[in-house]
């Protein structure tokens, strides 16, 4: 495409309009397409019709125009906003972006007093105000699919407060967890996300317009009414920074990217734990597919799709901080490089809440696969270590007394409890004060459940701090 611009749709259309009188010719059709952005941008076309109804109440109430033009344009606004919603308005790439068409068809409908809307406004401060008023919207419904996401995690995580699995570290089995606890780390993750979001929302919650192109404007403007009419915290307090800056949308999309990426675990352990040779649980068919080939196959497509988009939003997050690196003070078209990556980022995680929504409720749990996963890989070793530590053996002693019953274990092909305490006792010889601290009790301090439950302090892993974990998670989230 290297002579694109030397092709003949690159050339004025004939009979087309100049910008305005300021320019000698039209752009070509391919500079129209090329800084157009009504094709997406129209979908916010609500908040333009919201932001331009509180712009223009305000100057009437400013008499910057009359009483007749506000009814007029009260009036056209609301016919073109039943038009988009019934899919009638004609948009129209001539007319650029979705302020543009918006206006020229209210000018079309109510006359001189669609022309009037535009007065102490520019769409610099338009676009910031509307970018905003559809953020907002967007983080209330992210937060709310984020709490059904937790609600979901919480009752799984209760009804498996007590189920034993074994945790993972370098994804070698480390030590026994509940799968109540494991699922409540994500309950975590997610209630950080939510507060970022809901962080974001405060700044995002501010009002650009009467910034107008980047100094402000000459009328006598009322823009703390206009903030209050549209729902605003406050105003932007300085206007070049209201035009120009987009620092909440790379915040809310960073808020998208890291929810995505702690999704993106989550999918990462499901895909682990439905494989065949790990067993934990299994997914409803509804989220996987067979093969085209292997008619065995069962693949967890869904966990697998939304561990690839989130490098999808992870890109959406640098596009927009290399989009806005450069620009010098204030507005720059550059700016409407924004949308796209901002509202795909909004989409990818809605919809990635809404079928974690059916997801989670849909996850089989396989316990007795998760139990016998932890008599391979001595799960319990660090619970006979702590248990000799109990006797008085020094830490570090204990430890090599445990690796060298470790390694007997091993030898012989079973688990630490198997030895029995005379096989563990003759493994430990090579240390001094071990075997004999060994007592009839050590049994109980090998089992999954007498280690579970010696974690009993706040965020440890006994079922009943789980349990009371969960209850509070309930409480911070009501
Ligand atoms: N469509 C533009 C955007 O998204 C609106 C602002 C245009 N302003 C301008 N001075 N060209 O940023």
């Amino acid at each position: 495409m290297a002579d694109s611009f030397s092709s003949p749709q690159n050339a004025p259309v004939e009979g087309d309009k100049a910008w305005s009188g300021r320019f000698s010719e039209p752009v070509s059709e391919l500079v129209k397409r090329y800084t157009a952005s009504v094709f997406f941008d129209q979908r916010m076309a609500a908040q333009d019709i919201q932001g331009s109804l509180a712009h223009a109440r305000m100057l009437a109430r400013q008499g910057i125009i009359g009483a007749s033009d506000l009814a007029d344009i009260e009036r056209g606004l609301e016919q073109i906003r039943g038009e988009i919603e019934r899919g009638e308005f004609a948009w129209s790439l001539d007319d650029e972006d979705v302020h543009l068409n918006i206006e020229k068809r209210l000018t079309a409908l109510v006359g001189d007093a669609g022309k009037r809307l535009h007065t102490g406004r520019s769409r610099n401060d338009q676009v910031a105000t509307d970018i905003r008023l559809w953020l907002r919207d967007a983080i209330d419904q992210i937060v709310a699919l984020l709490r059904d996401f937790q609600h979901n995690v919480l009752a799984l995580a209760e009804t498996h407060a007590d189920t034993p699995l074994p945790g993972f570290t370098h994804l070698q089995v480390a030590q026994p967890v509940t799968f109540g606890h494991h699922l409540m780390a994500y309950f975590e993750m997610t209630q950080r996300d939510a507060e970022r979001f809901l962080d974001c929302r405060r700044r995002t919650n501010r009002l650009p317009l009467g910034a107008a192109a980047l100094a402000g404007t000459s009328y006598p403007i009322d823009r703390e009414s206009v903030a209050a009419e549209l729902g605003f915290e406050a105003v932007c307090e300085n206007s070049l920074d209201a035009v120009s800056d987009r620092d909440f949308a790379i915040e809310f999309t960073a808020a998208c990217a890291l929810t995505m990426t702690h999704l993106s675990r989550l999918s990462e352990e499901l895909i682990l734990w439905m494989s065949p040779r790990v067993g934990f649980i299994d997914l409803a068919d509804r989220f996987c597919t067979g093969s085209s080939i292997m008619p065995q196959k069962k693949n967890p497509d869904v966990p697998e799709l939304v561990r690839g988009k989130t490098g999808r939003v992870n890109g959406h997050l640098v596009a927009l901080l290399t989009l806005m690196k450069g620009q010098p003070l204030a507005y720059n078209k550059d700016n409407q490089e924004d949308k796209e990556p901002l509202y795909d980022a909004a989409d990818t995680l809605v919809d990635t809440l809404r079928i974690y929504a059916d997801m989670i409720p849909g996850i089989r749990v396989r316990a007795a696969n998760m139990r016998a996963a932890l008599t391979q890989g001595f799960a319990t070793a660090t619970d006979l270590a702590d248990y000799l530590v109990r006797q008085g053996l020094p830490f570090r002693d204990a430890h090599e007394a445990v690796a060298l019953a470790v390694r007997a274990a091993e030898g012989k092909g079973c688990d630490l409890p198997d030895l029995g305490r005379d096989g563990l006792a003759d493994a430990m010889r090579a240390v001094p004060g071990a075997a004999e601290r060994l007592g009839a009790d050590v049994d109980a301090a090998l089992t999954v459940e007498g280690a579970l439950a010696a974690r009993k302090h706040i965020g440890g892993t006994a079922p009943e701090q789980v349990r009371a974990a969960i209850e509070r998670a309930r409480a911070r989230i009501s």
